[in-house]
Order: C-alpha cells, then structure tokens, then sequence
C-alpha cells in the first residue's frame, strides 16, 4: 500500500493533533495496549528498566535466570522464589496511576474498545475499567488454582499463605499439588480471551499504547494489527516495537501521566481526569 497517498487524518504528528481527531469525532472505537510503565508510578517496578526493574532486583532469589521466577517448569521444582515475590507484588497494596484513570475516563465516555494489558496488578479494574473492556492477556491474581488438578483454590487461604509466605498446595488429598495464581508464566497459555480478542485491535479508530517494552510475544504483535491509515500513539520512556515507522504514529516519549495529561489538557478532559482519579 502507498502510504503516501493513505488520507491522513493527523494534522501533524503531535498530541494536539490526536485530540483534534478524537473531538472530530471521527474516533469511535479506542484501542489501548498497556505494560508495567503504566503501573511503575503506583510503585509497582517494572520488568526491565536498567536498575529499578524486577529483574534487575532478583538477585536474592539465587535465579538461574531472572524469568525463572515466571517459568512454569522452574515453579514446579522450586516454587519458593515466587512465592518470596508474590508477597510484595500482592495487589491490594497499591493504587491506580492517572494512566490507570484516563483509560477509565475513555470508557467512561463510550470510546474504550478494548483494553489489553500484560499486567497483574489489576489497577485498571480498580481504576473503574469494565471488566467487559478489559482483556488482562498475561493473567491476574484475581484467581488461583492447583496447577495439576486445576481445582480453583479459595482467595482468603491464598491471603493467607502470601501474608505468611508459605507454598499453598492443593486441598485434595489425592492430589496436593502446588497452587499458583491465574498469572500466565513463560510456558503456559494465554488466555483464551486473548486471541478472542486481538482482531479488535484491527477495527480501532486510534491506538494508545502506554509503557511497555514490547519485548514478549505475543502481545507484542498486537500493534501490527492496527489498521494502516489509523494513528498509533505511544507513550512510553523510550521508543519501542515498530512505533514510528508508520507516517501517522505519534511518540509521546517520557513520563506516561504527563503524556496523558497533557492530551487529557488538549482534549478539555484535565478537570474530569483529576476527578475521576481522585475518587477512584
Ligand atoms: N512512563 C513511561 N514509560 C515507562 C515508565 C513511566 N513511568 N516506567 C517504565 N516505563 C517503560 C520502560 O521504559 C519500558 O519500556 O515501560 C516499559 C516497561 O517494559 P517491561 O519492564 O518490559 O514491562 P512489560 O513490557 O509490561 O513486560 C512484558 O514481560 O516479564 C514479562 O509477563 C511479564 O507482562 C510482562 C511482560
């Protein structure tokens, strides 16, 4: 496709010029893409970031490799590590970003599609994002089970195990094996949900994809399915994937609350953002 002949419908390559296309109202149909960046002004680390990312900060943990704490065959033979991380990572502890809070403003006023996000913290649903518009890709502590039997395991046992770090095993007698939350670890799975729903991501009118890496597949090959001709805005420290190839992607590098701010500004939406974030 000549993309130069594509009819563009960004003025320029610019946060106003986003705005101006959601208040043409040409924008029905939002799609938005999320990572831990989202969640790293919550207090919540991400993965990655040299120094304050997870990774970087494993190293008590005496990992073969910092992804072992997320590997289901390494859970299997050694589950204590995870468990040692899930007290610190347990939600409940933290609270919604202004990320978090402009992604419910967009449901709020009818333009959220779908959101996918990679994160466990569940901050989008206490942002108040309807659980029909969110697809959690890489899983939640929302839920947890035995990973053999599968038999779902009761949440105030897992609180309990977590508060005390100790490893839940299934309550079956026959079968006693390790419990683990609903958190999709490197080879298992997605969810179901997750191919269910990524064609939506081709029927969006703008696509906002806010701190992620983009480094782990496949969610990281959502943005490919965005219509050529429909605008990619990233919002993340550094570039990332294959943003900014596209004549009409826009990249709002830095901090992912002042990008959103500052299009939360150009749209009118600041007062009813700090609002909606304030009450959350
Ligand atoms: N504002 C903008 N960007 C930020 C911020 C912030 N406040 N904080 C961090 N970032 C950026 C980082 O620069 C990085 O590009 O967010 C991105 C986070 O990338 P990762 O740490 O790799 O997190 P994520 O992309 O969500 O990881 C994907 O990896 O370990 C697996 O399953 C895990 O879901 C996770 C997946």
């Amino acid at each position: 496709v000549d993309e130069s002949v594509q009819p563009q419908v960004l003025m320029d390559r610019s946060l106003e010029a986003v705005a101006d296309y959601i208040k043409s109202g040409q924008v029905k149909r939002i799609c938005v893409m999320t990572g831990a960046g989202i969640s790293t002004a919550a207090g919540i680390p991400d993965f990655r970031s040299p120094g304050t990312g997870l990774y970087a900060n494993l190293k008590r943990l005496n990992l073969p490799h910092a992804e072992a704490v997320f590997d289901i065959s390494y859970f299997r033979n050694n589950p204590d590590p995870f468990y040692v991380l899930a007290q610190e990572l347990y939600p409940g502890k933290f609270y919604p970003t202004i990320s978090h809070a402009f992604i419910a403003l967009l449901a709020r006023k009818g333009l959220l599609d779908m959101l996918f996000t990679q994160n466990i913290d569940c901050l989008e649903r206490r942002a108040g994002v309807p659980a029909d518009r969110i697809v959690e890709a890489h899983g939640s502590f929302a839920t947890q089970r035995c990973i053999d039997c599968k038999v779902e395991f009761p949440e105030d046992k897992m609180l309990e195990h977590i508060q005390a770090s100790r490893v839940p095993r299934c309550e079956d007698r026959e079968c006693r094996g390790l419990v683990k939350p609903d958190i999709v670890f490197f080879g298992e799975p997605l969810p179901r949900d997750f191919s269910a729903k990524s064609p939506r991501a081709s029927m969006a009118d703008l696509t906002l994809i806010l701190g992620t890496s983009l480094t782990v597949f496949p969610f990281a090959s959502l943005p490919e399915l965005v219509t050529r001709g429909k605008p990619r805005v990233l919002f993340n420290m550094e570039r990332v994937g294959s943003l900014g190839s596209r004549p009409d992607d826009v990249l709002a590098l830095g901090q992912c609350d002042e990008g959103v701010r500052k299009l939360a500004k150009a749209l009118g939406w600041d007062e009813e953002l700090d609002t909606l974030w304030r009450n959350v």
